[in-house]
């Protein structure tokens, strides 16, 4: 296993993809976490992150100095470079040659990072991101590449296994870096590569039972979407029958999802399910409430209201189940000071398990996202459940701006399974990162065979996105937008106009509430 040692970088969880898609599992902690967690952490090998900080600038963050005592393997990436080699007794110093994204780096000698991928006398496309840079490097160390703006754009000390480059490997616009990662991963640190999904699947299932003991119960809410459902199918293999799901439909989900959980889960793996259709008391507290926070106040405290009465009727548990996923987890490093504004707080994040105070078992937390659609395709589940667009805890009710009716959720399914199986249709949902429909509170004047109509607008919203946390517009044809306008005009009653949302985030975001 690799330590990545985070500086704030923006691109920190790229490095442990990297790293993980080599074979070999990782973690980030802070670069000002307690040495002893260093030490603890068993690693054969330690990254250092990028930063937005200088390290000419007093007081910029440092690694301990444990990090150089272990005589472990050592990759330092742009700052990581820059903090190693000053910690080491180099030199480093503002330039005035920046280098921002696509630079070329000159090959000028062997090295173990370029094993089997580059040769002296070779020019590769990188991509920097740098103010800094190296000027004098610590004794033992060697050039083994140049950039125009970088005399020491990739450095390294074979004696010590110290290694530091001032570009980005981790990013896809270095298009050999993903190989550059795995040869420090494999080659330098001699890590075996052999960390695979159905490796993690074994020592999940071990955890699980040994945290669970041999009669503990686990209690675990469905949403209906890949995590909580991923995590179910997993505990299930762990503990069998000493796993209850609860589903607590809120009536705010799409077409057909509601009764998908109930097929999944209850007549194809046999999981004791309670599956509580909550949509009158959902649909009613909601009643003549507009505001968005407002909305997702109430839908997750009803949300953990009902599920504890459910917990309840079903006997209790001793552990409570949570699809967390690691970037939930991360201590996130930020050097941008100053509290952040809420721009929408995510129910899904906390409430449940402080109310219920329960032991949680979460044994998604180390996983990224698309590492938890492998996890269930190892677990032979549905590509349909997988491969699914992330949907929002508070559902449809954050896609009706203003009030939320039954009706208009009716309304408001219907145009959302049209473009949906459109979408699918055209083979284009594995490129969208989520797709989904939207009912504006706006009514409009059309004409519809020779009557005029006065109804609704809707909105088509597709973005592409690797987290969420960023998002463009998904570019699809006219002709595909059309055709799903006239197909949502024509079957649709209440929908007479519809839009696509061309925004990206920032400045827009996913969801219109
Ligand atoms: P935004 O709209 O903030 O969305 O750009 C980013 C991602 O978060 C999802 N989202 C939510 N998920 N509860 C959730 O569980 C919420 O209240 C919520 N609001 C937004 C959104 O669907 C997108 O994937």
């Amino acid at each position: 296993r690799i330590l990545i040692l985070d500086f704030g970088s923006q691109v920190t969880q790229l490095i442990a993809r990297r790293v993980r898609e080599s074979g070999v599992y990782c973690e980030i902690i802070p670069f000002n976490a307690e040495p002893q967690r260093i030490r603890d952490f068993g690693a054969k090998g330690i990254i250092l992150s990028g930063s937005p900080a200088s390290t000419t600038a007093e007081g910029s963050p440092r690694a301990p100095d444990l990090v150089f005592e272990l005589g472990l393997p050592i990759l330092g990436i742009c700052y990581g470079q820059q903090t190693m080699t000053r910690q080491l007794g180099g030199e480093v110093e503002g330039s005035d040659h920046q280098e921002f994204g696509r630079a070329f780096l000159d090959i000028r000698e062997t090295c173990a990072l370029f094993e089997g991928l580059w040769q002296p006398g070779e020019r590769h496309q990188v991509w920097m991101s740098h103010g800094d840079r190296v000027v004098r490097l610590p004794q033992g160390f060697r050039v083994v590449g140049t950039s125009e703006g970088a005399p020491c754009a990739a450095v390294a000390d074979d004696a010590r296994g110290c290694y530091g480059v001032q570009f980005h490997p981790e990013v896809m616009h270095t298009p050999d870096g993903a190989k550059l990662i795995a040869n420090f991963a494999h080659r330098i640190c001699g890590c075996a590569g052999d960390w695979t999904m159905a490796a993690f699947r074994e020592q999940a299932i071990a955890a699980i039972r040994a945290q669970v003991g041999p009669e503990g119960r686990v209690i675990c809410g469905l949403s209906g979407g890949v995590d909580s459902s991923v995590a179910a199918v997993l505990i299930h293999e762990a503990i069998g029958e000493r796993l209850t799901c609860i589903f607590v439909d809120h009536g705010l989900l799409r077409a057909g999802e509601a009764a998908q959980v109930v097929e999944v889960f209850r007549d194809h793996y046999n999981i004791p399910l309670v599956a509580r259709d909550a949509s009158e008391l959902f649909l009613g507290k909601l009643a003549g409430v507009t505001d968005p926070e407002q909305k997702r106040k109430i839908i997750g405290n009803t949300f953990i209201e009902v599920f504890e009465e459910e917990a309840a009727k079903a006997g209790g548990a001793d552990f409570l189940a949570q699809g967390t996923l690691y970037p939930d987890v991360i201590e996130s490093v930020s050097f941008t000071g100053g509290p952040s504004v809420t721009i929408k707080s995510h129910h899904n994040v906390g409430g449940l398990p402080e109310r219920m105070r329960m032991a949680l078992v979460e044994p998604l937390r180390e996983l990224f996202k698309d590492e938890v659609r492998d996890l269930g395709r190892e677990l032979g589940m549905p590509e349909t459940l997988v491969g699914r667009h992330p949907f929002p805890g508070p559902g449809l009710a954050i896609r009706i701006p203003g009030e939320v009716t039954r009706e208009d959720c009716e309304i408001l399914r219907k145009a959302d399974a049209i473009y949906l199986e459109e979408i699918r249709k055209a083979g284009l949902y594995d490129a969208i990162w989520q797709a989904f429909a939207v009912l504006l509170p706006v009514r409009t004047v059309g004409v519809m065979g020779d009557a005029r109509s006065y109804d609704k607008v809707c909105a088509l919203r597709a973005v592409t996105s690797t987290d969420g946390m960023t998002a463009d517009s998904y570019p699809f044809d006219h002709a595909f937008l059309s055709a799903v306008a006239t197909r949502i005009i024509n079957e649709v009653r209440g929908i007479n106009r519809v839009v696509y949302d061309v925004t990206s985030k920032p400045p827009g975001t996913i969801e219109w509430e």
